[in-house]
């Protein structure tokens, strides 16, 4: 099959990437793309929010199978004017990309399917976000209500900070606070059939020790030898199933990735966020590690007929995957700065780079964004990637690079 990557982020060089190591797929395009996912596709300048302009050019290029990356052009309803011509889209409606899209609308359905999330209120106003930070006591969560790009959220036992960012957002959810390791849980369905990957954990706060502002992601890590066993299962159950029928329920049904962000706490499973789409940088080591084909999985996810394909089968082993960042992230980001090293790097067996924020400079690469690449490697354990992960690292050079020298450590050990 011929397939469309929207996008031009490490998720969709990640995915582009697998798509092009499918041995069912023929060819592979993306719109706009980046320097990286031009090494697996063929780019078309076309704008990723612009829902007529993406199935335009998938009906002339004959495509079978349109993949939308990002949250953007799925809550403008990419997946919408691509259903529209009749081609298979994978990614949510605009409506059902609402449950990354609107906090609040993420904890009505959450009340009504019954799945266990933090208490939380919907803010408008300042007297209204202070009482709510005064019920919930410290430390304090204050969540933009619209989409953000990761960055939305404040956590802080600073009253005045928390009442700033509610002040700066038009309206806020508040919530509690929910302590315990972060685990991200993907699963792909077609709005009624759900097929959980395998369990991964990303890196939020910029510095070491999670320590700093959050980002979009760090690095991240699978499979996680510390989880519970029988999460997975106890996720699909009391999480992943009853959303998806909850939205088929309303006549809106979710089909595409779905995205949960889980607290393991100390009195149980909770949903931190929903997202419509693929995590970024999960991506990069969960696709590094799946052994099904990826289109096949992405086609009947797309065309209602899930329960057809088996579900995913995972190589064993592990995968890293290490953010390296530009100067000023996340606050601002540094652009033209030339990138050295990436064909070394990849040079390592098991090492390959996922490009996210770069830019062709003639021949040279060079850094256009916050988020740069991401090193992926894949290892016999955590360990043996980790360690491959930061050598290929190592090869790379750019001024002002930032990354976190502590992805997936803990769990290595
Ligand atoms: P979100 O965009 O909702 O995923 O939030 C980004 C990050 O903020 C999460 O990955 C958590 O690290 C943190 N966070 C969000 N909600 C909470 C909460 N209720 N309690 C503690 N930390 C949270
Ligand atoms: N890894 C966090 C996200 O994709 O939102």
């Amino acid at each position: 099959m011929k397939v469309l990557v929207v996008g031009s982020g490490g998720r969709e060089h990640a995915l582009a990437r697998s798509l092009r190591l499918d041995p069912t797929v023929v060819e592979v395009h993306a719109a706009p793309g980046n320097p990286g996912i031009a090494q697996v596709a063929t780019l078309h300048d076309v704008d990723q929010l612009d829902g007529v302009a993406v199935a335009e050019l998938a009906r002339s290029l004959a495509i079978d199978l349109v993949v939308i990356g990002p949250e953007a052009p799925l809550v403008a309803g990419v997946a919408d004017a691509v259903a529209a011509r009749g081609i298979a889209a994978f990614g949510p409606s605009a409506e059902a990309a609402q449950l990354e899209g609107s906090k609040a609308f993420a904890k009505d359905v959450m009340r009504a399917a019954g799945v266990p999330t933090g208490d939380s209120r919907v803010c408008g106003t300042p007297d209204q976000a202070a009482a709510a930070l005064d019920a919930f006591g410290p430390p304090y969560v204050v969540k933009d209500d619209g989409l953000a790009a990761g960055k939305g959220v404040v956590v802080t036992s600073d009253r005045a900070e928390a009442l700033a960012h509610a002040a700066a957002c038009q309206q806020v959810v508040i919530e509690e606070y929910l302590d315990g390791p972060e685990v991200s849980l993907f699963a792909i369905t077609d709005g009624a059939t759900v097929y959980p990957l395998q369990p991964a954990q990303d890196f939020k706060r910029i510095f070491d020790g999670d320590r700093g502002p959050n980002t979009g992601g760090m690095g991240a890590y699978t499979p996680l030898p510390w989880a519970p066993p029988g999460l997975v299962e106890e996720v699909l159950r009391d999480v992943l199933q009853p959303t998806v029928d909850e939205l088929a329920r309303r006549g809106t049904p979710f089909t595409g990735l779905l995205y949960a962000g889980l607290a393991l706490t100390s009195r149980g499973t909770r949903v931190i966020e929903f997202n419509a789409r693929f995590g970024d940088p999960e991506t990069q080591p969960l696709l590094a590690l799946l052994e099904s084909p990826l289109a096949p999985l992405l086609y009947a996810a797309a065309t209602g007929t899930l329960s057809d394909v088996p579900p995913p089968r995972w190589r064993s082993g592990a995968a890293v995957a290490v953010v390296m960042a530009s100067k000023g992230y996340p606050e601002t980001s540094s652009s033209g700065d030339p990138i050295e090293g990436v064909d070394a790097a990849e040079s390592r067996p098991g090492v390959h780079v996922i490009h996210a924020g770069t830019a062709s400079a003639g021949d040279a690469l060079v850094t256009a964004g916050g988020r740069v690449l991401a090193v992926t490697a894949v290892g016999a354990d955590l360990g043996e990637a980790r360690e491959t992960a930061y050598a290929g690292l190592g090869d790379i050079t750019f001024p002002g690079a930032q990354w976190r020298t502590d992805i997936a450590q803990g769990a290595a050990r």
